[in-house]
């Protein structure tokens, strides 16, 4: 299958550690500007402590407005806890994702909750989610490297993925929480996985602090994975996690997969679009690797156009 499937995590994981409040409206016309674009699905925030993290309080608020004008759009939130499933139901989520750590100290820092008790909270929630016909992820975090703990071993990766499929988990999402993988523990980790859980359920959620992203992303297509959540412009990085830097560019994971024979659905100069809104938003230069070259694309096309030339996207 040539087709791969990117959910869009600019919205949440983008937004959460931005220390300038965005508004709502400002978060429904970044939504509409990634919809417009052709992402197909996008996580667009999370029910959690408002306390711990303020830029998502009005998770609410925000739902509906997004079911009310994306009616056909997937979109998912994410949700620690059966408190904020709750919340995320009365507010008409249609996906929920929960977020269980691969380490105990992780797990701490993030949900206030040690590892066990963590991956039955995780259950729980996914179950009672499938009872309220909601669609379902789980994110296993720190998959690769812990800040707090280091290399994390692989047999917890893999029990975790496992029970996560087994409590009905629509998609288990592999995240390099803090981008310390490398293609190599990519392949091994992705291929070990792929016996344990069914490959066209794994996901994988790359963070770039290293500059690996799209080369780990090569490794996961290779591997058979064709799920992949990215940040339009990079923006991203867990609040709880010291190092943990933006995303893969959803940017930068389209123009290697298109240029390696994979449709992706997604236009490239709507995903600038979107990059120039979030830049004003965040009164900062924005964008992945790619970002200078496909500036000056874009300009040239813009230049001919001008000129009255037509030159292909
Ligand atoms: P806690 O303090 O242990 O919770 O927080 P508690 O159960 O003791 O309750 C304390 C208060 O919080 C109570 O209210 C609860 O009702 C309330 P009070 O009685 O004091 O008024 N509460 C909630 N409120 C709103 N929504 C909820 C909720 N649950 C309890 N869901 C909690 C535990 C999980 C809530 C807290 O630690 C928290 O919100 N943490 C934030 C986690 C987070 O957002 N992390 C970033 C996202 S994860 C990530 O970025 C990684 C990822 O991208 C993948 C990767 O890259 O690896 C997904
Ligand atoms: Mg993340």
């Amino acid at each position: 299958m040539n087709r791969i499937f990117i959910t869009d995590v600019a919205p949440r994981d983008g937004l959460q550690n931005q220390p300038q409040p965005v508004s709502t409206q400002a978060k429904l016309e970044l939504i509409g500007l990634l919809a417009a674009a052709g992402l197909s699905s996008i996580e667009l925030t999370s029910f959690v402590s408002p306390k711990a993290v303020p830029q998502m309080a009005d998770a609410a608020e925000l739902v509906p407005l997004v079911n009310a004008g994306h009616p056909s759009l997937r979109s998912s939130v994410l949700v620690p806890n059966l408190k904020g499933l709750e919340r995320a139901h009365l507010a008409g989520a249609r996906e929920i994702a929960v977020v269980l750590s691969a380490t105990e100290t992780m797990n701490r820092k993030n949900i206030n909750m040690g590892l066990a008790q963590a991956t039955e909270v995780s259950e729980q929630t996914l179950l009672a989610a499938h009872q309220l016909g909601l669609r379902t992820r789980a994110y296993v975090a720190v998959a690769f490297d812990c800040p707090f703990e280091g290399a994390t071993p692989l047999d917890t990766v893999l029990q975790l993925a496992s029970r996560m499929q087994a409590a009905g988990a629509g998609e288990i999402v592999i995240a390099d929480t803090i981008g310390s993988a490398s293609p190599g523990m990519v392949k091994e980790r992705l291929s070990a996985l792929a016996g344990t859980v069914a490959v066209d359920k794994l996901a994988v959620h790359f963070h770039d602090t290293r500059g690996m992203g799209v080369a780990n992303a090569w490794a996961a297509l290779e591997a058979g994975v064709r799920r992949f959540d990215a940040s339009t412009g990079g923006l991203g990085g867990c609040p709880f996690a010291p190092g943990a830097a933006g995303n893969l560019a959803t940017e930068d994971l389209v123009l290697m997969a298109e240029r390696s024979g994979f449709s992706t659905g997604v236009s490239m100069d709507g995903l600038m679009t979107a990059i120039d809104f979030l830049e004003a938003q965040m009164q900062r230069p924005l964008g992945g690797r790619a970002i200078s070259w496909l500036r000056r694309e874009r300009q040239k096309r813009r230049d001919a156009s001008a000129q009255g030339m037509d030159v292909p996207a």
